[in-house]
């Protein structure tokens, strides 16, 4: 609870937190989380659930499937979020989700949902960008960053570097031009013959294999720009599986460890070169990728040696939760921006980061 001193009398006059709910519903994860931006932010209380198991046996998120299981999972976590916080529904000043982008049905329910249960309370709303939740989630670790930093936003979806001066104020300074990195660790775990979600378990066989036995390409390393391509390296990939023939254990092991050292080459050189570029101190690295070992281990390495500090989120806001969505909507709400009365809604599939600055 919150007190504010007034006069010389001292009189303690307590003042109700401002508490915001999120909702993320982007594509196989229903999060739910309470977040009050006052005195430096808290997270009151959280919830997740993860379809990954639901998808797993067709191999990859089957987007009918992930919109009926948001619609389930939707009234049990938010009651769960409000039971754990010791808050009540009717305490919220407004209610922030996820607007896009992701899965068309997906996001419809959890914009549904968000406007319905607002609409009901008489507060307004705080459609999210879905990206910018995940650039600001190491906010709500122990050791925040401050604005300005350079930022490797790597998820199933997107891989880009940003500079980012501030909430809202996002310039791209680079991006793939075809697979994401997350996509690629997922396709080339299918490879593999790894279970959805690829990357986890790619990244764990990797930690078995040997390294420079098998030897891949680093895409666009020396192209001297941000940008980055990773369809190459999961067909150079597919080559080797077909060269090898029967793969035993240890095999697969030395090509998840090949693929994962390529790719984790390039991001880590990329996201220097935009540092030193930027001439700024600070890297935040976010999305699902960013719960990756390795990749944490060579960046910190590298960052160790040019004097620059890496942030990154707790690795349970590296992938999708609510969590992030009620912190991007917290500071969104607080800054007086997005905020519009609940009701009528229209969610946004497809949609560029850079689109929010300005
Ligand atoms: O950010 P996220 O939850 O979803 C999107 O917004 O896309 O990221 C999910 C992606 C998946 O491609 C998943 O395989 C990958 O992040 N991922 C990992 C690891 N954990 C999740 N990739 C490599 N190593 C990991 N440890
Ligand atoms: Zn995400």
């Amino acid at each position: 609870m919150l007190f504010l001193l007034l006069g010389a009398g001292a009189r303690q006059v307590r003042m109700p937190p401002m508490l915001i709910l999120g909702i993320e519903s982007s594509c196989d994860e229903t999060g739910i989380a309470l977040y009050s931006p006052d005195a430096g932010g808290l997270l009151l209380a959280h919830a997740l659930h993860s379809q990954i198991l639901m998808h797993r046996e067709y191999g990859g998120v089957v987007p009918e499937l992930a919109s009926r299981d948001h619609i389930r999972r939707a009234v049990p976590l938010l009651r769960k979020v409000m039971r754990d916080s010791g808050h009540s529904l009717t305490e919220l000043a407004a209610v922030a989700y996820t607007q896009g982008p992701g899965l068309a049905g997906a996001l419809l329910v959890g914009a549904a949902f968000a406007e319905g249960l607002a609409a009901s309370l008489g507060i307004p709303t705080v459609p999210v960008h879905h990206l910018e939740g995940h650039l600001l989630s190491p906010l709500l670790s122990r050791t925040p960053p401050c604005f300005p930093f350079i930022a490797l936003l790597v998820s199933g979806g997107h891989s880009q570097l940003m500079r980012v001066t501030g909430v809202g104020e996002y310039q791209l300074l680079g991006e793939t031009l075809d697979d994401a990195a997350g996509e690629a660790f997922d396709k080339t775990a299918k490879l593999l013959g790894l279970p959805y979600p690829g990357g986890p378990a790619l990244a764990e066989l990797a930690e078995h294999g040997q390294p420079d036995t098998v030897k891949l390409p680093r895409p666009m390393l020396h192209s001297g720009d941000l940008d980055f391509s990773f369809s190459g390296l999961k067909t150079a990939v597919l080559t080797k599986v077909r060269e090898m023939g029967n793969l035993d254990e240890q095999q697969r092991a030395n090509i998840a460890r090949g693929f994962q050292d390529a790719i984790i080459d390039v991001l880590v050189s990329k996201s220097m070169h935009a540092v030193r570029q930027s001439g700024l101190k600070r890297l935040v690295v976010a999305g699902g990728v960013g719960a990756n070992r390795e990749l944490r281990r060579q960046l910190n390495a590298q960052a160790a040696r040019l004097g620059i500090s890496v942030f990154y989120p707790e690795l349970e806001f590296c992938t999708d939760n609510g969590a992030m969505i009620a912190l991007a909507g917290a500071l969104r709400f607080q800054a007086g921006c997005s905020i519009k009365p609940a009701g009528a809604f229209a969610v946004r599939p497809r949609w560029p980061l850079a689109e929010l600055t300005g």
